[in-house]
């Protein structure tokens, strides 16, 4: 079994934060350019604010955070800060509309915000007391970590936006289609073992509060779909009544698949896209449950002979012959598309292509603390209404992809790009 990992000296390189930082804001800007100007304040998901605050927010976070509550920093506008502090994960439309209104500022003062609050967190970052032991929300350079990966998840989730907004409101990018016959989908037994899920905080350079505290959990055999559950698959549960997933447009009794930029056939090969409550259905008409999420680690990190490794390949940092995620693409490929991703055990798609869905709620570790620089996190969504996710998706940066990040959504929130495969007992 695996060993207790060293911990890691920690050493602060703030070139390489400044970098990270601007390649977030160039990213970020690439998928406001998907947007046209006159759909600036559209909020194509009526749960989630317009465009205009993800604009503000961003930035505005990375400051809040970084330099006004982590180092004591005088703010920018106060007002603003305000306005733009938090999103919204409203249960219902009701409560969404609770939320609403009309006076977002203008974009030029949104623009200018965002500027003013950049040069100060990469003035903060190239010369700030960042990373100081004595204070909790700056141990480690904690608060850079955070705000550069709330960013990172922030491109992913405006894609999501980005993807209902009608394609006549977004430039498109040219991207290739592949599909082709499904492959045939087994169950792989997975044998009794442990799973080690989560992290300590000095294993690696940040861990988020939900996923510290390393720990072992003990999983029964089990056996898990080789590959996630596709679009021809979906098919079939929608001919026995089952219902028609948010991606899925209907047209003369045919479907076809609403695409980032366009309407495709539909690719039959390509992972279902479906919340989790239509995932439950799908696993229990097909007579089988999801995966925990101790269960999805067995499966992808664990090896048959008893270990344990950093991804389903192996210990390689994300490269992307090892799946569909880092933006190379904003649709789904094939779930065979990279047999270079797949685990020991032979599970393919496990990081990448959208990602899974585990029957856990989502609820803290053992000894649970929230992060000092950004304490409502995780803490507020532990409601039972929201479930763990694994792994990636076309559009999660592969700063990301590591084995104890959890994601999470509302168990009914359809506009993810969030897949699954089934699992059952042995
Ligand atoms: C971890 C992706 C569920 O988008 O609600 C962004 C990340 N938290 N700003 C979300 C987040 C605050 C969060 N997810
Ligand atoms: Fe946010």
């Amino acid at each position: 079994m695996e060993t207790r990992v060293q911990p890691a000296p920690f050493h602060l390189d703030r070139r390489e934060l400044a970098d990270r930082y601007r390649h977030n804001r160039e990213r970020t800007a690439r998928v406001f350019d998907l947007v046209r100007p006159e759909a600036f304040y559209e909020n194509p998901i009526p749960l989630r604010h317009p465009f205009a605050f993800y604009a503000g927010h961003i930035p505005g976070f990375s400051f809040l955070t970084l330099n006004e509550r982590g180092l004591g920093e005088a703010p920018v506008d106060p007002r603003l800060e305000k306005l733009f502090e938090r999103g919204i994960d409203p249960g219902s439309i009701d409560e969404a509309r609770r939320h609403e209104r009309a006076d977002w500022p203008a974009r030029e003062a949104i623009d200018a915000f965002a500027g003013a609050c950049d040069e100060r967190v990469l003035a903060a970052i190239a010369g700030g007391a960042i990373d100081d032991a004595r204070v909790p929300r700056l141990v480690r350079a904690q608060a850079v970590y955070a705000i550069l990966e709330h960013e990172e998840m922030h491109d992913e989730t405006l894609a999501y936006i980005v993807h209902r907004l009608p394609a006549g409101l977004k430039e498109r990018v040219a991207q290739d289609y592949r599909d082709h016959a499904p492959p045939r989908n087994d169950l792989v037994e997975i044998a009794a073992g442990d799973a080690t899920l989560g992290v300590e905080q000095d294993e690696i350079p940040f861990a988020w509060d939900n996923e510290s505290g390393r720990h072992t959990v003990p999983v029964k055999r089990f056996a898990i779909a080789r590959y996630p559950v596709t679009n021809a698959d979906w098919l079939a549960f929608v001919a026995a009544g089952g219902p028609i997933p948010a991606f899925w447009i209907e047209r003369d009794g045919d479907y076809r698949l609403r695409g980032m930029f366009e309407d495709l056939p539909m690719p039959g090969s390509w992972p279902v896209y479906v919340s989790h409550a239509q995932a439950r259905a799908y696993a229990s008409w097909a007579g089988m449950r999801l995966p925990t999420e101790a269960e999805y680690h067995r499966a992808a990190f664990s090896t048959r002979e008893g270990g344990e490794r950093a991804f389903p390949w192996g210990d390689e940092p994300p490269e992307h012959r090892h799946g569909n995620f880092d933006f190379q693409r904003y649709d789904p490929e094939p779930v065979d598309a990279h047999p270079g991703g797949a685990s020991d055990w032979g599970v393919h798609d496990l990081t990448g292509n959208g990602w899974e869905w585990t029957s856990t709620v989502f609820a803290p570790f053992p000894n649970f603390e929230p992060s000092a620089s950004y304490p409502q996190y995780s803490a507020d969504f532990f409601d039972g209404k929201h479930y763990v996710m694994k792994g990636a998706s076309p559009v999660t940066p592969a700063t990301l992809i590591r084995r104890s990040f959890r994601n999470w959504f509302f168990e009914d929130y359809p506009f993810m790009f969030a897949k699954f495969r089934c699992a059952a007992d042995r």
